[in-house]
């Protein structure tokens, strides 16, 4: 087995921890301290030299710092030889910006592939992309996992999957709820989302394509930010006579009012992964989260074995 450490950023620690745990490790130290104007000064408490090195970070709120954390690390431990780097990205924020959606903005994915890359990580392992093409912005291998057999595993638990459908809240879903609904031998339905250019954030007009009546609608979806989408679609399938409605998402971002918009929703369950540290306060009954610490863990094993 090769000789690894596992450092952990500031932006979900019980992730890392209970990754740790499952290698059977501790944590790497390291101190992420500020100085008085705001500036992050990393620094590494161990001997990397010649060791296979692990950074677990999500890029979620507050973003840029959790990123500027990963690329300050990423210099501070290629600076004391390591064998090798390897950034484990549960959640990859700014995933949605992978296209030049009009004239004038950034390819912001793109960007963040940079970031890691002139970082000097020489792989990556990451969670659930929000389009399968972004593993091709980074030159550098990257393992995407999915946590759709986890989430998969937790609606067999949980509901008779007898009458049942798979539901894409957009277009831009479709494979994913297909991988969805051949993991749990169902058949699936496409619903039809649009949004704004110029309004962040909001999305409209849901049209459902497929028969929903008398059925529990099992909708996939691979963020839940502010919970628009979920909530209207939830609507619209609870109004085309659907008789409950489950939600499965690998990243919970829960942005805003979300909590509340989805508390308010015709849902009656929605399971989140932990790729995202959510705060106790966005926390409620009808939310469920499953771990993907064992993925994780499983992933790393793989690379030091
Ligand atoms: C968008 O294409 C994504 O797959 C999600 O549907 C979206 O990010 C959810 O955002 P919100 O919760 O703000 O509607």
């Amino acid at each position: 087995m090769k000789d690894f450490i596992l450092f952990s950023g500031s932006s979900n620690l019980p992730l890392s921890r209970e990754v740790a745990k499952l290698l059977k490790i501790s944590l790497g130290k390291v101190d992420l301290t500020r100085f008085a104007d705001g500036e992050l000064r990393p620094w590494i408490r161990e001997d990397v030299r010649d060791k296979t090195v692990f950074v677990l970070e999500s890029f979620s709120f507050p973003m840029d710092e959790h990123i500027m954390e990963m690329v300050l690390m990423g210099d501070a431990i290629r600076r004391g030889a390591p064998e090798t780097m390897i950034a484990v990205v549960p959640y990859l924020g700014y995933a949605r910006q992978d296209k030049l959606h009009r004239p004038g903005e950034p390819v912001s994915a793109r960007v963040i592939a940079k970031f890691l890359e002139v970082s000097k990580y020489k792989e990556v392992i990451t969670v659930d992309l929000h389009n399968d093409a972004i593993v091709g912005f980074f030159q550098v291998p990257v393992t995407h996992l999915s946590a759709l057999d986890l989430l998969a595993g937790e609606v067999k638990k949980h509901i008779s999957l007898k009458n049942s459908i798979v539901v894409s809240p957009d277009v831009g879903g479709t494979k994913r709820a297909r991988n969805l609904a051949y993991a749990l031998d169902l058949p699936i339905i496409v619903m039809e989302k649009k949004r704004y250019l110029d309004r962040h954030d909001v999305s409209e007009s849901y049209e459902i394509i497929g028969n929903v009546k008398g059925k529990t609608a099992i909708i996939i979806d691979d963020i839940i930010s502010t919970g628009g989408t979920i909530a209207h679609s939830a609507k619209s399938l609870k109004d085309a006579g659907a008789k409950s409605v489950i939600v499965l998402a690998t990243h919970g971002v829960l942005a805003g009012a979300a909590k509340e918009k989805l508390a308010d929703a015709p849902v009656d369950a929605i399971v989140i992964t932990n790729s995202i540290n959510v705060p106790k306060v966005k926390l409620f009954p009808r939310l469920r989260m499953v771990s993907i610490a064992p993925i994780l863990a499983d992933a790393i094993s793989r690379v030091v074995h």
